[in-house]
């Protein structure tokens, strides 16, 4: 499959595109620090620009079978690239998200609902951006999954991933980025998840 990944170059992101590429696939990578991707690959082409770039997204996305971004807290840039897909008739678009972002499934308990507290006090712009971009993909008709993680770790894949709703004692909140990322590729092709927002970890 064609995949365009924005936050390729991020740490989370560095680890997608390999994984992409091994698999099989053919990526693009929107970057806006194209060196920041130390990869060749004759499957990899790499689009810079900014995320509000409307031009490099719609370039970008426009051969794409499936869309997955990880850009973070940039809900401008989450409608830009849903308007892209649009414009271009891209339906697959997998976002990362935060566990800022509620589910009607969840049932949070005290401790969790603390956390969320916590982070909405000490990063209230990343807070309002994660949830404003999940509800712009929620809005969208696109075949979309937002996948929702709390804490991010650098230790090995596991293979070992947990998928469901916060407090309903199956997910945790930490995941290593590579399981992450195993877990994203696995939703470009995966309709399970269509139109939800599980919830993952290790
Ligand atoms: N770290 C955590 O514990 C945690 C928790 C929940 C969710 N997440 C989300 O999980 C994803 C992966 O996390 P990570 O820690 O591996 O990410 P990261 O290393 O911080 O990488 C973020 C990526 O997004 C790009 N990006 C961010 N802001 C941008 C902007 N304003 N304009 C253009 N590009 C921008 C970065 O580009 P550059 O390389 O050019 O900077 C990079 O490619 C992110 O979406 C993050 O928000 C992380």
């Amino acid at each position: 499959m064609r995949i365009t990944i924005f936050g390729a170059t991020g740490r989370m992101g560095r680890l997608l595109v390999r994984q992409a590429l091994d698999a099989g696939h053919t990526v693009t990578a929107y970057a806006r620090t194209p060196d920041k991707l130390p990869l060749a690959h004759a499957n990899l082409s790499v689009v810079a620009g900014q995320l509000d770039d409307d031009e490099a997204i719609l370039e970008a996305v426009r051969a794409a079978d499936a869309v997955v971004e990880g850009v973070g807290s940039e809900s401008a840039a989450t409608r830009r690239i849903i308007a892209a897909m649009g414009t271009a008739g891209v339906r697959r678009l997998v976002v990362v998200s935060t566990c800022s972002v509620p589910d009607p499934a969840d049932r949070l308990d005290l401790k969790f609902q603390a956390l969320v507290r916590l982070v909405r006090t000490a990063a209230p712009r990343a807070w309002a951006e994660v949830r404003s971009a999940a509800e712009a993909v929620r809005a969208s008709d696109l075949d979309w999954t937002l996948v929702r993680v709390a804490k991010l770790n650098d230790r090995p894949a596991t293979g070992d991933i947990k998928a469901g709703h916060y407090g309903q004692g199956v997910v945790g909140l930490s995941i290593s980025r590579a399981d992450m990322a195993a877990f994203l590729l696995g939703q470009v092709t995966d309709r399970t998840h269509l139109r939800q927002a599980p919830a993952i970890s290790n």
